[in-house]
């Protein structure tokens, strides 16, 4: 048998980390065992109404909670099993969760998620996802503190994300490469299938909320137009596609290339995405796989971060694509970003 699993790869990899104990390894299993709970659950999400899962209480006896709110209490309940961080924060939760235990107070590192992206998609049997990003901890000891997560996406040790689509995908960096594992339901376990994931220099397809599009900056406009020009040179017309949920947009982009952007627009002149635990984990993926990941101005991951829910434009995706955007947003809307 030819299948390598997260488990093996995570031990083979511990040896490129010699002064390190296997914290970060055994985060990332726990990362893994909670994507196989929340994967369960996502599948079955169709299934509520015929399972007389229809009222404030299930079959169980449980209340029925939403999904992102399901998917928030899972990570957390696995992240504080696991102890090897000291404090949570959470698209779900206003305040970091520090974490005060017997078994986390020596822990290294601090996580960021947002535990369902793409949330509009989950009545729809279309693509979610779970985003994560890690930091080593500032303070030096106890429940950690709001101050450890307030740093640049560049001190990231290591980020990802959970994709829960036709088949559910764990994809992660820890800073050398990024690897691609899927789950194989047979057996219960992630098994590499995309390793040293490299995303092409040049794409095809750009995703944007066309919606939105009289209130984007001029240089968006400006691009938008660039890409549905003719050019057989430059493979133009590049196609539109957007799904709505980030993860999955930036998954095929990443496999296919192609450009992500969510700009500034007139009702969110900072943007829609938050730099903590979207952007910043996707910038961190997709340079790592070859891509960049700017503000349409400035590189996503040298943004100080002042505030835990703080919004960035985001223009990600194939590094020429992104280039050539930045240029229309040099060119006509400078000064706004
Ligand atoms: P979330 O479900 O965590 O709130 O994130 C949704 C994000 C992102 O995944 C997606 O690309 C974008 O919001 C969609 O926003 P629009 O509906 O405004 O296009
Ligand atoms: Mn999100
Ligand atoms: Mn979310």
């Amino acid at each position: 048998m030819n299948v390598k699993t997260l488990g093996q790869f995570i031990i083979e990899k511990q040896a490129d980390f010699p002064y390190a104990k296997g914290e970060l390894s055994r985060l990332l299993r726990d990362i893994g065992i909670a994507a196989k709970i929340v994967n369960r659950e996502v599948n079955k999400a169709g299934l509520v109404d015929i399972l007389g899962e229809t009222g404030e209480t299930n079959i169980q006896g449980e209340r029925v909670k939403k999904l992102d709110i399901y998917a928030n209490e899972q990570f957390i309940a696995a992240f504080k099993a696991g102890g090897e961080v000291c404090a949570i924060a959470s698209e779900e939760n206003d305040d970091i969760i520090p974490i005060d235990s017997e078994i986390s107070k020596s822990a290294k590192y601090v996580i960021a998620m947002d535990p369902l992206d793409g949330s509009s998609n989950i009545d729809v049997n279309v693509s979610v996802g779970t985003i994560f990003s890690v930091y080593r901890r500032l303070s030096l000891s106890g429940p950690g503190t709001l101050e450890d997560f307030m740093q640049r996406g560049t001190e990231q040790v290591a980020a990802g994300y959970v994709i829960y689509g036709s088949s559910c995908m764990l994809v992660y960096t820890t800073g050398k490469g990024v690897n691609g594992f899927t789950l194989d339901p047979s057996i219960g376990e992630f098994c590499l299938s995309h390793p040293n994931m490299q995303t092409p220099k040049e794409g095809k397809m750009y995703s944007i909320n066309e919606g939105n599009y009289l209130h984007f900056p001029d240089g968006v406009k400006k691009y938008l137009k660039y890409c549905q020009e003719e050019d057989k040179a430059t493979n133009r017309p590049y196609s539109s596609r957007y799904i709505g949920s980030g993860v999955a947009d930036i998954h095929r982009n990443l496999i296919k290339g192609g450009i992500y952007i969510y700009p500034t627009t007139t009702k969110s002149p900072n943007g829609k995405l938050r730099l903590l635990y979207e952007c910043n984990p996707l910038a961190y993926l997709i340079e790592q796989a070859g891509g960049k990941a700017t503000t349409g101005g400035k590189r996503i991951m040298e943004i100080p971060l002042t505030e835990l829910h703080q919004r960035t434009p985001l223009f990600l995706g194939s590094s020429s694509m992104v280039d050539k955007a930045m240029e229309f947003m040099a060119k006509y809307s400078l000064e706004k970003v």
